[in-house]
């Protein structure tokens, strides 16, 4: 199409295709076994799409209370009392959003002013950035380190400064696998209580957690929880990515600010599904089972791993693997993914686009959200590279 204005200046020169949909392209064109991007390949419990159709059947079909249906605010909000020991006022503080990309966002629109600086934490998920970016703010990152993925908490500290208006943190943390200790979450506290920065705490993996680790969420603790916003995402908890569903909790004063954004940005979410979940999440196993649904997956990916030449440890949350490759190649992750799509039609995600200056970790992340069978594959594949 011929267009007749000259395009105005971008607000995201830098923002190019993503890698999820790079290597999916090629994935798909060379038929591979796909662990790339986070979502199952396998079926939903019957029961929720049941309750979905019931939902449109019995007349769910029009616009949602901006804020989100009452009944799942409810829910919602004993879910967090009783799994954190938080209150979050149902009409005030609880507002379902988009999936968590949009909580994510609409929490920087609301805040972020230009010249303001936004502290992250890489690798991160990628949509921080050009959330941060096209609200005019500057993306500040702390890269963690190598290897174990911890955080300097001095440099983080050294990192705030004047301008600093918000953070971004993520636990469990896609894409290394780590849990934040509750002495992390502690330290961070002690950091942020002398300032006024928001905390945006990203908790969509907050029920799948392996072995002994327990989630720590921001709304644990005294002081984090008053400058929270905590973002959620029903798609990752119930296998239902393609629904782009979540919510997001914060005290009164931040949330009134977040819905002069959502109100007009979303105005409100799909009605049937607000009431499906709503009845859905009254069983607390169809959420607390999640652990062993995937640690069995985990387990069983892992276990055949055993004799290949990667090295790896078991992952502590998320359903992201990492595998250190460096005892079967030298070559940059970007490279590998590309040859192992090409050649051994096997698809993951190399993370250095995720870290600063594309840092090269020697790991390529596997998402094992998938059927036992796609496991087995893979992990034949990665037992015969040399
Ligand atoms: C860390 C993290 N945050 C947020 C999201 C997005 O969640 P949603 O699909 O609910 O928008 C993802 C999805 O991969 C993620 O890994």
């Amino acid at each position: 199409m011929n267009v007749r204005i000259e395009p105005p200046k971008s607000k995201l020169p830098e923002v190019k295709t993503t890698i999820f949909s790079t290597i999916g392209v090629l994935a798909r064109k060379y038929n591979a076994t796909d662990l790339s991007q986070g979502f199952p390949n396998f079926e939903i419990d019957p029961d929720l799409i049941r309750l979905v159709n019931e939902s449109m059947l019995s007349g769910y079909n029009q616009y949602a209370p901006m804020q989100g249906h009452m009944g799942l605010r409810e829910i919602i909000s004993e879910k967090i009392e009783k799994l954190h020991g938080a209150l979050y006022q149902v009409d005030e503080e609880i507002t379902i959003t988009v999936g968590a990309t949009q909580a994510i966002y609409t929490s920087i629109a609301a805040f972020v002013h230009p010249g303001d600086e936004v502290i992250i934490l890489k690798p991160s998920y990628d949509s921080y950035e050009p959330s941060i970016l096209a609200n005019g703010g500057t993306p500040v990152p702390v890269q963690m380190s190598k290897g174990d993925y911890q955080v300097d908490w001095t440099e983080l500290k050294e990192k705030i400064s004047g301008k600093t208006r918000m953070m971004i943190i993520n636990t469990p943390h896609n894409p290394s696998g780590r849990v934040f200790s509750k002495e992390e979450m502690l330290q961070l506290q002690e950091i942020l209580r002398p300032t006024n920065i928001i905390l945006i705490s990203d908790e969509v993996y907050e029920h799948i957690l392996f072995d002994n680790y327990e989630h720590q969420s921001a709304s644990r603790f005294d002081d984090l929880v008053q400058r929270s916003f905590i973002c959620a995402s029903f798609g990752k908890t119930f296998h239902v990515t393609g629904w782009k569903i979540g919510y997001c909790a914060a005290p009164k004063a931040l949330m009134t600010e977040f819905r002069k954004v959502h109100q007009f940005a979303v105005y409100s979410i799909h009605h049937p599904i607000q009431n499906a979940l709503t009845t859905y999440l009254k069983r607390e196993t169809n959420y607390l089972n999640l652990r062993k649904f995937y640690q069995d997956k985990r387990d069983l990916f892992l276990s055949a791993l055993v004799g290949s030449k990667f090295k790896f440890t078991p992952t502590q949350g998320t359903y992201f693997q990492l595998l250190d490759y460096t005892n079967i190649t030298s070559e940059d992750d970007d490279v590998l993914a590309e040859r192992l799509i090409k050649e051994h039609q096997l698809a993951s995600i190399p993370i250095s686009s995720f870290n600063v200056d594309r840092r090269q970790d020697g790991v390529l992340r596997f998402c094992f959200a998938k059927k036992k069978e796609t496991l087995l594959k893979a992990a034949e594949i990665l037992c015969s590279l040399k």
